[in-house]
């Protein structure tokens, strides 16, 4: 009996800078690798400001397949017929205007994180996903990795009690004192700055352990936060926020910093009752978790330990792709993983932390305000 065909997806790349040389390497490994028969990815259009950087990026990441197509402008990877679906890896405060322009031609999306640079810019671009009937997503892509997967559903088994406290922080020395102040990470036109950029991060182990707890009910946290500003731009370089969920009742305490390393970081911590969950840095592709069970709730002696390595073939950018195709071969709009309203969240609570940290984005840079 012949087996079923997978579903063949095919991607447009817009742009072609460090995290689409990523995730396009992990879109073109064999799926049967990491055990999926069902998708497969191809990549058909590759779209950058200069159509030499995208050839010289099929080159380099594609083995120059003379089947994908180099565009000199986003603009051409959007009216490709060869196109389902675009992955979008600009500077953040691009996200919303590439993904207007690719919705319009009625492409579906996944979009690095942070989503868009602003709540009412996400608003605004789910309307008109909506509108158009195509599928989007947030390049979420931890949430769709094993670790993520196990500690979900250690926490859903339900031995270790309700979620108390979460610790999570994610760190990276950027060396801000020799990079250009036009530096993504530095510029506040492009979003620059520690919580856009690292805070997805402990939040999405926040999002997993407490929003999604079922007796939070989709209930949004109360937020606090603190930042200390580089003098070199003014972006945040260590940001500190807490969300409290009074209906579980439990709190995050999460932090992010562009100036000091992120190896040897505390990683994530889940305190819980009856033990904890203990996840090793870098928080964005944890390969292995610890789980503790006291000899009795509250006690803190540790009766049981386990901790469970996972291998991982390739970058862990594929598991993400694998959803999109998913979705969108089912005719779904939205992930049920990582759907909208995790992302309205994330926007909401990243507003909030630049708001009472009085970091505001340059005229001109928010779209939709
Ligand atoms: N998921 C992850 O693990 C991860 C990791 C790092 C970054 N990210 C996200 O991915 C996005 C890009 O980060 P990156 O590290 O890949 O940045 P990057 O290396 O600087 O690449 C960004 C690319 O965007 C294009 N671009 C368009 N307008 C630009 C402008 N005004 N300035 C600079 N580049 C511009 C360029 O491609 P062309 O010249 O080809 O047009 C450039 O190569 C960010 O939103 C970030 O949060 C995600």
């Amino acid at each position: 009996m012949a087996s079923q065909q997978p579903f063949v997806f095919r991607w447009g790349i817009i742009s072609t800078g460090h995290i689409a040389t990523c995730f396009v390497k992990d879109a073109l490994l064999d799926p049967r690798t990491r055990g999926v028969h069902d998708v497969v990815h191809k990549v058909t259009a590759v779209g950058s400001r200069s159509v030499e950087n995208a050839q010289k990026f099929i080159d380099a990441v594609a083995g120059g397949d003379p089947s994908i197509k180099a565009h000199g402008s986003y603009a051409g990877v959007f009216a490709d017929p060869n196109v389902d679906g675009v992955y979008i890896g600009t500077p953040h405060t691009y996200h919303y205007l590439n993904a207007v322009d690719a919705i319009k031609a009625k492409k579906h999306i996944l979009v690095e994180k942070p989503a868009t640079s602003n709540l009412a810019e996400l608003r605004s671009l789910l309307a008109l996903a909506k509108e158009h009937g195509v599928f989007l997503m947030e390049a979420m892509w931890t949430r769709f990795q094993p670790v993520a997967l196990a500690v979900r559903s250690i926490i859903d088994e339900g031995s270790l009690g309700a979620p108390v406290m979460i610790h999570a922080d994610l760190s990276h020395d950027f060396d801000l004192e020799n990079i250009p102040k036009s530096h993504r990470i530095l510029d506040p036109h492009l979003g620059g700055g520690a919580i856009l950029d690292l805070g997805p991060y402990p939040l999405v182990w926040a999002i997993i352990a407490l929003y999604e707890y079922p007796s939070n009910k989709n209930s949004a946290p109360i937020v606090t936060s603190s930042l200390v500003k580089t003098p070199l731009t003014g972006v945040d370089a260590n940001t500190a926020f807490t969300l409290t969920f009074p209906a579980i009742p439990a709190q995050a305490l999460l932090s992010c910093n562009i100036n000091i390393p992120g190896s040897g970081g505390p990683g994530a911590t889940l305190r819980f009752r009856n033990g904890n969950i203990i996840i090793p840095s870098p928080l964005f592709l944890p390969k292995s978790y610890t789980v503790q069970w006291f000899d009795r709730p509250g006690s803190g002696v540790v009766q049981r330990e386990e901790t469970v390595k996972v291998d991982i073939v390739g970058g862990g950018w594929h598991y993400q792709a694998d959803e999109v195709a998913r979705c969108v071969r089912d005719g779904k709009t939205q992930s049920e993983v990582w759907g909208h309203d995790k992302s309205l969240l994330a926007m909401k609570i990243f507003d909030e932390v630049r708001r009472q940290g009085d970091y505001v984005l340059p005229e001109g840079v928010e779209q939709v305000l």
